[in-house]
């Protein structure tokens, strides 16, 4: 399905709603809805089983948003975490510069993609592989995309701000609203928001909001290791807010002002960090995979451009509607943080190694992942418009949302065929009254009983249960799958367990 209809599916089905709507909104931030809480909620819950439940070796946190202003000073987030902006003249608008660029080549690969789409539709047995890496075009495009990557790539790490203008106006890259290549020099802009503590002004207590939930670990690193008596390698695990003030805000929930972050800081002996950075790259994608990702739409991308902490990076990347994009980010970020934070605060963060029987500061491998996006993403992954058999025989098309069952803001749907049928709708209710402690469940009884499969099949509901005028005879209720349409007897007495099963896989 195409973006401007996913973003028009989450407001009508109460998924997302633009921040402060009644005001004409708040760029790049967004209110969850009630079927949006519930998926996001869910995609929380199963990063923390997986995280934390399925490891005895990692343990979570809950970090506060404000910390000591010391602590971005020591992450180097006050020096460096910025971006390059440059603004057009004459549409006013500002851009980041790096993300002109990156367009750029996204259209060049997007040029690459719509040839090889032409040539397997002209081949049956077409090799896309080898395709890629012989035909003359492609190769020319790709070699001018990888000059171009690294070129910004080292102007970007070495802030040479002259650079990537001079690239700007030599790819002749013209502003998308007036279309005029009239650009100013190219500045640095950080990126956190700032406040202050209680009625003190002056820079000393400038208050951050968090730029990343990771410095929280960073800096409870002893606290959590010394109370659960963990030994190396473990791992912490925190789920919160964090804020950045994004130059480009678009693409919906992608990039926000405001969003949330899953992360994982794994702590490791010195030297042993790629051999974790090689686990945590597998066990992430495989992750992703559980959850019914298919793996055409993920895929590796290392940085060319490593952040000030790392020093090995990649992203694990999802095909958005608007072409492959990072979700999640590992990181080997070395012993930068911890020894940054102990020259700063002048206390010793090290690790006590019974069995090398030496004190080391612990080197750190990050999984790094935005809750936000990832809803995003099982969103474009899920969302689709079928054509399947009406109960007449006839066919229609559907929209429906095929989310993995722990991931479905409702677990299932309890229908009562008819509405004005007391007998129908008390049994519902009994059943509705049994199965809701368990899963988040339904009541429907309005409408005709296809529209109200549609309706559950809009907001990914995997099962609904009809009960019917047998039930009242048999005691027995239809399951009906939401992917497979399937319908399936079965006994009251055996709903909830049969549920379960399905759902918990
Ligand atoms: N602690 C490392 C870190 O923060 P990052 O690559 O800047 O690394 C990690 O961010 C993840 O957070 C990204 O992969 C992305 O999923 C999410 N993220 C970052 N900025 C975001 C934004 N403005 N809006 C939504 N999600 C964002």
């Amino acid at each position: 399905m195409d973006f401007k209809n996913i973003i028009s599916h989450c407001k009508e089905y109460g998924f997302i709603f633009q921040s402060s709507e009644i005001y004409d909104g708040l760029s790049a931030v967004y209110d969850y809805g009630p079927n949006g809480v519930e998926l996001k909620n869910n995609i929380k819950n199963y990063w923390w089983k997986s995280m934390v439940q399925m490891h005895q070796n990692i343990v979570g946190l809950d970090a506060a948003i404000f910390m000591h202003p010391k602590t971005w000073k020591a992450s180097g987030h006050v020096d460096a975490f910025n971006d390059p902006l440059i603004d057009n003249k004459d549409s006013k608008k500002r851009y980041r510069a790096d993300v002109l660029i990156e367009d750029y080549i996204a259209k060049i690969e997007a040029k690459n993609d719509k040839d090889v789409q032409k040539a397997k539709k002209r081949f049956d047995d077409f090799d896309e592989a080898m395709f890629r890496s012989t035909n003359g075009r492609i190769l020319e495009r790709q070699k001018k995309m990888d000059e171009i990557a690294g070129r910004l790539a080292k102007a970007m790490s070495s802030g040479d701000l002259g650079d990537i203008k001079a690239q700007i106006e030599e790819l002749e890259i013209a502003c998308p609203v007036s279309g005029s290549k009239n650009w100013t020099d190219v500045r640095q802009f950080n990126l956190m928001f700032s406040t202050q503590l209680g009625n003190i002004a002056g820079e000393e207590d400038k208050l951050y909001l968090r730029p990343e939930t990771a410095q929280g670990i960073f800096v409870n690193f002893l606290n959590v290791q010394k109370s659960t008596r963990q030994k190396l390698p473990f791992g912490i695990a925190q789920i919160g807010k964090a804020f950045r003030n994004e130059i480009v805000a678009r693409q919906f929930i992608f990039r926000m002002r405001e969003f949330e972050q899953m992360e994982m800081q794994f702590f490791v002996q010195p030297g042993s960090e790629m051999k974790w950075y090689e686990y945590w790259k597998e066990t992430r994608m495989k992750w992703h995979q559980s959850l019914g990702t298919p793996i055409d739409k993920l895929r590796f991308h290392d940085h060319d451009n490593l952040a000030h902490y790392a020093n090995a990076a990649v992203d694990i990347q999802f095909q958005f509607p608007f072409g492959f994009k990072e979700l999640e980010g590992i990181h080997s970020r070395t012993d930068f943080d911890l020894t940054q934070h102990q020259e700063l605060s002048g206390r010793k963060l090290q690790y006590f190694d019974p069995e090398l029987n030496e004190n080391y500061v612990p080197y750190v491998v990050e999984t790094s992942i935005g809750c936000d996006r990832m809803f995003l993403a099982m969103l474009s992954n899920g969302l689709q418009e079928e054509t399947v058999p009406d109960a007449d025989g006839k066919e229609s098309t559907r929209t429906v949302l095929k989310l993995h069952p722990q991931l479905a803001p409702s677990k299932c749907a309890v229908l009562p065929l008819l509405k004005n049928k007391e007998e129908l709708t008390k049994a519902a209710r009994d059943v509705y009254d049994s199965l809701k402690l368990s899963f988040n469940c339904q009541y429907d009884e309005k409408d005709a009983i296809g529209r109200r499969y549609r309706r559950q099949d809009a907001v990914g509901t995997p099962y609904c249960v009809t009960i019917d005028f047998e039930t009242l005879e048999d005691n027995c209720v239809t399951i009906r799958d939401r992917d497979t349409l399937s319908q399936e007897r079965v006994k009251i007495e055996d709903l909830k367990s049969l549920l379960f099963k399905k759902i918990e896989g």
